[in-house]
């Protein structure tokens, strides 16, 4: 299969996203351009690096005279904390890590998000590259240059805009992630059809979901080419989210209150939370007389086919006090001023950013889902 390289057309921070298959073998050969300094460190997580650290390290092998290390963190969501954080930094300076040297990301969102800030801070600033090993990550963490960790109040409230060097996508090494992670990333990329392409949602209720959660090769392509040409596009016009970049975070207003709620201990995944959040954007849409309910049913009916996380399959517990909930949606950060700014729907393919949307509304609604 051919390899497809995109372009985040950045002026001076442009990089390249390059999707295809057996990448990590030559990883070398794409990285090698990038690099300015004599030391490579990586960064995954310890499933990940069991799995696929050894052919990464093959594939970096020809680039002579530069040395490579690693550190190895716990996987999942907790990782993305500040003492994580503090730990890495303090390994990189021990090492004596320059501005010159490159660090790669080499996991989920996880490691891509932890790695892009410890980047960013890191003597103000090293070079980074993002090798994604998630469906999730390969079409939407690892492109675009969010960075960030959680806190107690919230999910990815501390972190920075940091673009990386280059994103290296090798869709061969999506084969051994489990179908509960395949079907979390999936919500990501469903969410570019409802974003603004409905023939590419069209294409996803045709066949094309199912055929991704199969981890077929040739769909992958077309699924992680797409979304990452979608989210190229929409990040070129508005780097640091002052207008339509907010429409990526469509449903995730919703999923990252159910996510604080949850904990961050792996009971519900970013991508399911996602998933569940983009149809109660569009529940809400519709309820508020937005949003056709016949479009609301289409997403419900493909999500329920494909086996997708929804409100209605979530443990009732989340929803027990709608208060707590929109207390987290109050915190995001789309947020203005004490008013609260969410991505709604028109319709499949017409998402658009509501400001200042009614929080006595919200409540009804989060209270309607408590009540079932
Ligand atoms: P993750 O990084 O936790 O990875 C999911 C799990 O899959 C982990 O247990 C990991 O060890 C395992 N794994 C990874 N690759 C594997 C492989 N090839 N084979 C087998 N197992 C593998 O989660 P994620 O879903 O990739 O990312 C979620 C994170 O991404 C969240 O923190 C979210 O906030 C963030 N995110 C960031 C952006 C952004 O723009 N920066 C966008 C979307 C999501
Ligand atoms: N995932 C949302 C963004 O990158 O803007």
């Amino acid at each position: 299969m051919t390899v497809k390289t995109l372009t985040l057309a950045l002026g001076e921070r442009s990089y390249p996203i390059i999707i295809g298959q057996s990448l990590l073998a030559q990883a070398g050969k794409y990285i090698k351009p990038h690099l300015a300094g004599k030391r490579i460190c990586i960064i995954s997580d310890a499933a990940v690096a069991d799995l696929h650290l050894q052919a990464l390290m093959a594939g970096l092998a020809d680039l002579d005279g530069c040395a490579i290390d690693s550190i190895i963190l716990p996987p999942g969501e907790a990782t993305k904390s500040f003492d994580v954080l503090e730990d890495v930094l303090g390994q990189l300076l021990e090492k004596n890590f320059s501005r010159n040297d490159c660090l790669i990301a080499f996991g989920g969102g996880v490691i891509g998000d932890l790695t892009g800030f410890a980047a960013s801070i890191l003597k103000r600033g090293c070079r980074f590259i993002q090798i994604p090993t998630t469906l999730l990550a390969q079409v939407d963490s690892a492109v675009g240059g969010k960075t960030a960790i959680n806190t107690k109040v919230g999910k990815n409230l501390i972190g920075s805009f940091y673009q990386p060097k280059l994103v290296l996508a090798d869709t061969d090494v999506l084969g051994t992630l489990p179908v509960r992670e395949l079907k979390a990333g999936y919500g990501e990329v469903l969410k570019y059809g409802l974003i603004n392409d409905p023939e590419f949602f069209g294409w996803l209720t045709q066949n094309g979901g199912e055929k991704i959660i199969a981890c077929d090769p040739k769909a992958l392509a077309y699924a992680i080419e797409t979304s990452c040409a979608a989210k190229a596009a929409i990040v070129k016009q508005d780097e640091r989210e002052h207008g339509v970049r907010a429409l990526l975070n469509l449903g995730h207003t919703f999923a990252h209150a159910l996510e604080a709620r949850a904990g961050y201990g792996g009971t519900l995944l970013h991508g399911e939370a996602v998933s569940a959040g983009m149809l109660m954007a569009f529940e809400f849409s519709s309820d508020q007389g937005l949003c056709p309910p016949e479009d609301v049913e289409r997403l419900r009916v493909h999500q329920d086919k494909l086996g997708l996380c929804t409100a209605d399959n979530l443990a009732a517990i989340l929803f027990e006090d709608p208060k707590v909930l929109l207390g987290f949606m109050a915190a995001d950060k789309k947020n203005t001023n004490d008013q609260l700014n969410l991505i709604l729907a028109r319709g499949i393919g017409k998402a658009f950013l509501a400001d200042n949307v009614d929080k006595d509304k919200i409540l009804s609604y989060l209270t309607q889902k408590k009540e079932g």
